[in-house]
């Protein structure tokens, strides 16, 4: 399996208003400069599939030349998406895509979709561009993703984390399937990787899933518990705000470490002090055997 990460920032992006590059030296500003979360996966010969649809799409294609358009005119490497959420920082890009001439394929779970439908009204935005078909991205089983040309392609599962809806969907009813981790298997190889950029919590179906996996990629929005309301986002914690916090009691780094997979973190919002690439909390995750991951990084299982 061969992922590429397009981007690691929440979704206030880093830089933002908030969190600029100091002068100083050595810090330059390609060092500081994140893209929003997201992650592509190879599914076959020049077949890709996007997690998430950022903001950033357009910047996210053109920095990779695997995702670039075509052969032909209005064709593109980009078959298909997988959404674990329905955040705008998560959806939004969908529009970018509305070129794609053999249309695409999109995975999400009921609620997911139905956010994009009745509140982003997404699918009929795009109908009149590009044929796209929605899909759901199961929780029990799974489905298969970008299978093309006799090749197998990867299987794609969903594990719900956290029933937070965007607040955009507020008025939606409950659902626990409003974020989920994603599940991503490879049949020819047997290799698994998870993926979970908003985690509000660890249980214990996404623990096994974890112990098994070779790669686990989570929620790295905050290092700890108070850092948004210490930084004045807003009056709650890490954990109510949705993203469990890196470090500390309850922190997903205690949790990662005993893992045998590769462990990453992405998603970091700009007051996560692991932005800064010389910041001594990279070596106390080092210490655990834990990274962060970032823009451009190549991850083959
Ligand atoms: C989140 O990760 O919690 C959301 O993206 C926040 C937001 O966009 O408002
Ligand atoms: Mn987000």
């Amino acid at each position: 399996m061969l992922l590429q990460v397009l981007g690691t920032a929440a979704g206030s992006g880093i830089p933002s208003g908030t969190a600029r590059a100091p002068d100083a030296p050595g810090h330059a500003q390609f060092h500081w400069r994140r893209r929003h979360a997201s992650l592509a996966v190879r599914t076959g010969e020049g077949r890709w599939y996007l997690v998430n649809a950022t903001p950033d799409l357009g910047d996210q294609i053109e920095a990779y030349p695997a995702l670039h358009p075509g052969p032909g005119r209005r064709q593109t490497p980009v078959a298909g998406l997988v959404l674990t959420d329905a955040e705008l920082d998560h959806t939004t890009g969908l529009t970018r895509l509305r070129e794609a001439h053999d249309g695409l394929e999109v995975f999400a779970t009921a609620p997911v979709r139905q956010a994009i439908r009745d509140r982003l009204r997404l699918d009929t935005v795009l109908a009149p561009y590009t044929d796209v078909a929605w899909h759901d991205l199961p929780v029990r089983g799974s489905a298969p993703l970008g299978a093309a040309d006799g090749g197998e392609g990867l299987r794609g599962s969903a594990l719900p984390v956290s029933g937070k809806r965007p607040r955009y969907a507020a008025e939606e009813p409950d659902d626990e399937e409003w974020a989920v981790a994603l599940r991503l298997y490879d049949p020819a190889t047997g290799a698994s990787v998870l993926y979970a950029p908003a985690l509000a919590a660890w249980p214990d179906h996404l623990h096994r899933a974890a112990a098994e996996a070779d790669c686990v990629i989570v929620d790295g929005t905050f290092w700890d518990e108070e850092e948004p309301r210490r930084a004045g986002v807003c009056d709650h914690t890490a954990t109510g705000m949705g993203h469990l916090p890196v470090a500390g009691p309850g922190g997903t780094a205690a949790l990662l470490a005993p893992l045998t997979a590769r462990c990453l973190y992405t998603h970091l919002n700009n007051t996560n002090p692991l932005v800064d690439p010389d910041a001594p909390q990279h070596k106390q995750l080092a210490r655990l055997g834990l990274e962060v991951a970032h823009d451009g990084m190549v991850i083959q299982l």
